[in-house]
């Protein structure tokens, strides 16, 4: 993390008058030992867990198990195990650190944490999803052998209204550093003021002094570029007491800085240092974006003067089938998908991400809403489907929680959290039930107050114009210096602004333009009626849910049509960027993932996604669906249906032109045909001031006869945590797509790596995510391969039977 925490400082600097100067942050993530269940005593130093699995973090146990109807998580959680489970780590300390200050340092464990070093309760930490951290000097055993335990409680169940993971799925750091420092957190940068093109960047750090003795240091700030070009420095002299902490302040200018911009995410480096008789004795960089940030009641958000939509998707926090468990190259992928989609910003609904999540938003250009809770005090009653019908389970997720942690759990995400510049917006809460009577006022007021004490970002609150329309209380409503709409409908929005004209607005929430059907499933007659007689509940409250929705999703359209032709509404988040482990709504068992988003859980996009392409996206494209192996309807009218960003696009089938048809830019449109179905092929052109600019085929494919395969990258980390995902898609021997095979297709790997997973993008799919082998759905399938410690050489190879085999060849180093 940069942001906040150390860099890694694993240079000793130069020696202070009192002790050799160290200040490192290590990867922690290795060799922990691991037990899935309820068992006593673990936390004792002399603990036998020699029979207990070694494990690397970051790790989600849920993840790796089988899916069923008995699991207590039920379709909220996915149908995976939950319950308790035990890490344990043996490390040594040398004696040499004998007078540092060693920390640890979770960025998430899922949940119910209670740490222990050395048999001694560290601390508790309940909610799943918040950084913490202990001091752990007092406790430790110099020079000998030390062991943290973790222990996890995650089976009280449901316990959410979606998939959450068990274990301790993000990254862990021990924390080495001098007895002079800056605690975790400790520095806290602000760079949004430019004037006169000169940037002012304030620099509030914390300096703790564990020693027994008064000391005087110097504290320098120092701004370096990109190229890592000293820009501007400054140095200032303290006395810090004994055992005290202060906060001291440091005002740098940056001359004509380039800015921190969604398309030049430019991030200068703030090096602090405290220097103790001339001697360095702490070190810490924190990266920073200089940028400003407007916020308006009738011109929506500007990011550096300029008018910035926020074309936004709300995502929750898995990684598909590597569940929880946070891996770096899962959460770029997802988001270079989502560039490519047009999306410039993400709401993390509904609760804190990783470090590496915001790490990644700043280094890509991503902007942020920056969520909390999705409970307060009252707990949730999310609608599910049992058996085809709608029902209401209570969820324990954190309602409990609230009174007692609420106020820390909100302050140290914002701590950890308010350096990033992708970070343009907190939110205090998604859909809270007590914002609609006055006990969400002083709530409301509480959260918010909490927000503007520790940074100087807006907040807001998705609890508009959801459920029946009914407004939230309205003194509550004010509590939010944003009002965050959820679901809100072109009428309720022009009551909104007539009542309240001054107020600040951004869709925290909406429809997407995508159908609740799998990724290329296209149903029409019969074929539909199988369908849903496979999953038993075909005419109940399931059907309607599903089939109210349309092909194109237009609910998601008109969504987008309010916010685009809408100045003062900064943006929306859609309902969601990717698919999710669980919330299967509107199906139930044998559903175990989302259908929400215009991209499947195996990161595979849907039509919907070419959709936002057509509205968010300059390049130029064009998109037809259904695609044209469709069975059964020979001689049968099909509407067919483009998107471009041009404006007409014409349809060929076989050759023979059935029409162009106008798209107006300014407004949102799409393009449809009713065809006459049979086996060949159609093509649509797209033009732009008369000039092609794109064109997209559907043929009616084959026999599946062969496997492509496509990866963004070739070569990894031998990290032991680096990921290259191989999509592979079904072709015939003509190199068609064959959008309905379900060819079985297995993964062998040799050479420095493991398969972590496998995907199709099936959200009814029940063989295991951590598996070799896996069937392709509508003629696509997803392996993961993860790298090792060792560099090396790494050939993949997939069979599958009846079809060619084929190899690829990876480097991890
Ligand atoms: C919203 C809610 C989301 C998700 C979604 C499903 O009302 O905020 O978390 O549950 O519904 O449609």
């Amino acid at each position: 993390m940069k942001n906040t925490l150390l860099i890694l400082l694993s240079i000793i600097l130069l020696s202070c008058s009192k002790t050799p100067t160290k200040n490192t942050k290590e990867n922690f993530d290795f060799d922990w030992k691991f037990y899935a269940g309820d068992i006593e005593n673990v936390e004792k130093s002399n603990f036998d867990d020699s029979k207990w699995r070694t494990v690397n973090l970051p790790h989600d146990w849920s993840i790796e198990g089988n899916f069923s109807k008995n699991n207590p998580s039920f379709s909220r959680g996915g149908w995976l195990p939950t319950g308790k489970v035990a890490y344990r780590k043996t490390f040594t300390v040398p004696s040499t650190d004998k007078n540092k200050r060693i920390v640890i340092y979770f960025d998430g464990a899922y949940r119910n944490s209670e740490v222990y070093i050395n048999g001694k309760l560290l601390g508790k930490r309940p909610f799943g999803y918040i950084a913490f951290y202990y001091d752990m000097t007092e406790h430790i055993n110099f020079g000998k052998e030390n062991v943290i335990t973790v222990k996890l409680d995650n089976s009280k169940q449901p316990g959410s209204r979606w998939y959450t993971g068990t274990g301790i799925y993000r990254h862990v750091h021990l924390i080495t550093t001098n007895k002079l420092y800056i605690p975790v957190w400790g520095n806290y940068i602000v760079a949004n003021k430019i004037k006169n093109s000169k940037a002012e960047i304030n620099v509030e750090t914390t300096v703790k002094n564990d020693f027994d003795t008064n000391e005087n240091i110097d504290i320098s700030v120092s701004i370096f570029n990109e190229a890592g070009k000293l820009i501007t420095s400054k140095k200032e002299s303290k006395a810090i007491s004994k055992n005290e902490s202060i906060k001291h302040k440091s005002i740098l200018t940056v001359e004509n800085p380039t800015l921190w911009d969604i398309n030049n995410p430019y991030q200068y480096s703030i090096r602090t240092e405290i220097i103790q008789n001339n001697k360095i004795v702490y070190t810490e960089t924190t990266k920073t974006g200089i940028r400003t940030l407007t916020f308006n009641h009738t011109e929506g958000f500007k990011l550096n003067g300029k008018t910035v939509k926020l074309k936004g998707v709300c995502l929750h926090h898995d990684g598909g089938p590597l569940g929880a468990a946070v891996h770096k190259r899962t959460i770029e992928r997802q988001l270079e998908k989502l560039r490519e989609m047009g999306c410039n910003s993400v709401r993390t609904a509904h609760n804190p991400f990783s470090e590496e999540f915001l790490n990644i938003c700043d280094e890509m250009g991503f902007l942020v809403m920056n969520e909390a809770f999705d409970e307060w005090e009252r707990p949730k009653q999310p609608a599910t489907t049992q058996n085809g019908k709608k029902q209401k389970i209570t969820v324990h997720k954190y309602a409990h929680l609230f009174k007692k942690w609420a106020a820390k759990d909100l302050e140290d995400f914002i701590l950890r959290d308010r350096n990033h510049p992708s970070v343009i917006m907190w939110s205090i809460g998604n859909e809270i039930d007590q914002m609609r009577d006055e006990t969400g006022i002083a709530i409301g007021k509480r959260l918010v107050d909490i927000v503007h004490k520790f940074d100087y970002r807006p907040a807001t609150n998705g609890v508009h114009g959801y459920w029946d329309m009914k407004r939230p209380n309205q003194e509550a409503a004010a509590t939010s210096d944003i009002y965050g709409y959820n679901y809100i409908k072109q009428d309720r929005m022009d009551w909104e602004r007539e009542q309240f004209p001054n107020v600040m607005a951004v869709i925290t929430e909406h429809e997407s333009a995508q159908s609740f059907y799998p990724r290329s499933t296209y149903l029409y007659g019969k074929q539909k009626e199988q369908w849903w007689n496979k999953l038993n509940y075909k005419y109940d409250d399931a059907y309607k849910w599903v089939e109210k929705r349309d092909i194109r999703g237009e609910a998601g359209m008109e969504a987008w049509r309010l916010v685009k032709e809408s100045p003062f509404l900064m943006g929306m988040f859609i309902w969601t960027g990717w698919d999710y482990i669980g919330e299967t709504i509107p199906f139930g068992w044998p559903a175990r993932s989302s259908s929400f988003a215009p991209i499947d859980l195996a990161g595979f996009p849907k039509d919907g996604y070419y959709f936002y392409q057509s509205q968010w996206s300059n390049k130029p494209m064009v998109h037809i669906f259904p695609h044209w192996n469709l069975e059964g309807m020979e001689g049968k009218k099909v509407s067919v249906y483009s998107y471009t960003n041009g404006d007409e696009v014409e349809l060929f089938q076989d050759g023979k032109s059935l029409g162009k048809q106008k798209n107006n830019t300014e407004k949102v449109e799409y393009q449809t045909w009713n065809v006459v179905y049979k086996p060949g092929e159609l093509k649509a052109i797209s033009y732009k001031n008369g000039k092609i600019i794109a064109e997209k085929m559907v043929k009616t494919a084959g026999k599946p006869s062969k496997i492509k395969i496509e990866t963004r990258r070739t070569k990894m980390n031998a990290n032991g945590q680096d990921l290259i995902y191989v999509e592979c898609t079904i072709l015939d021997k003509n190199g068609n797509e064959v959008p309905t095979a379900n060819n079985l297709l297995k993964f062998n790997v040799e050479g420095a790596a493991i398969i972590s997973g496998v995907a199709n993008g099936d959200n009814m799919g029940l063989e295991p995510f951590k598996a070799k082998q896996r069937t392709a759905f509508n003629g696509k399938c997803l392996a993961i391969i993860q790298s090792t410690q060792k560099a090396g050489n790494i050939k993949l190879s997939i069979t599958s039977k009846g079809l060619e085999s084929t190899t690829i060849n990876f480097k991890s180093n």
